[in-house]
């Protein structure tokens, strides 16, 4: 017998929909700044992309152990036509602040059917919020701060791998 109820179960395929559409936008975000030389800021979204992947993957994974059935949902093509470097670092950020929403409802949702099998899984997102927000939102700051887009680009470096996942 599964361990995850259906209601739940369709709320975590719902949400690695969200997941993996977040990497396709990072992806997205990622090819416009190398094919517009800024490749320090191209990598940190690709990075952000493979992070969004082993999101999804952690919820995969949860899906399966409990007993439930993973069900892939589609999703819209990203935007592609990208004007500058703020949009996308304020794109980034707006979206980050959209998935917690997203892992706050996950978080309530559990409570309301009092299911405490997710509670470590989604206090590790909750705490993952809180640094892809953070992280996103300097992002937006220094881009404001720094003025011209090539030296943001050169002065911007991942700092930490705990941030990788
Ligand atoms: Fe998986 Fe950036 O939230």
């Amino acid at each position: 017998m599964a361990l995850i109820s259906e209601k739940f179960n369709d709320a975590l395929n719902a949400q690695i929909g969200e997941e993996l559409n977040s990497a396709y936008i990072y992806l997205s975000m990622s090819s416009w700044l190398k094919e517009n030389n800024f490749n320090n800021l191209g990598e940190w979204f690709f990075s952000q992309y493979n992070e969004e992947l082993a999101h999804a993957y952690k919820f995969m994974d949860y899906v399966v152990e409990t007993g439930g059935t993973v069900k892939l949902p589609g999703f819209n093509a990203p935007k592609n036509d990208w004007q500058n470097v703020e949009e996308i670092v304020k794109a980034a950020y707006a979206h980050e602040q959209h998935i917690t929403g997203k892992i706050n409802e996950l978080v309530v949702l559990a409570e309301e059917l009092k299911d405490y099998g997710p509670r470590e899984l989604l206090t590790w997102f909750v705490s993952e919020q809180i640094e892809e927000e953070s992280s996103t939102s300097e992002l937006v700051d220094r881009q404001a701060a720094f003025r011209n887009d090539m030296l943001f680009d050169h002065h911007t470096h991942r700092v930490s791998e705990s941030s990788e996942e």
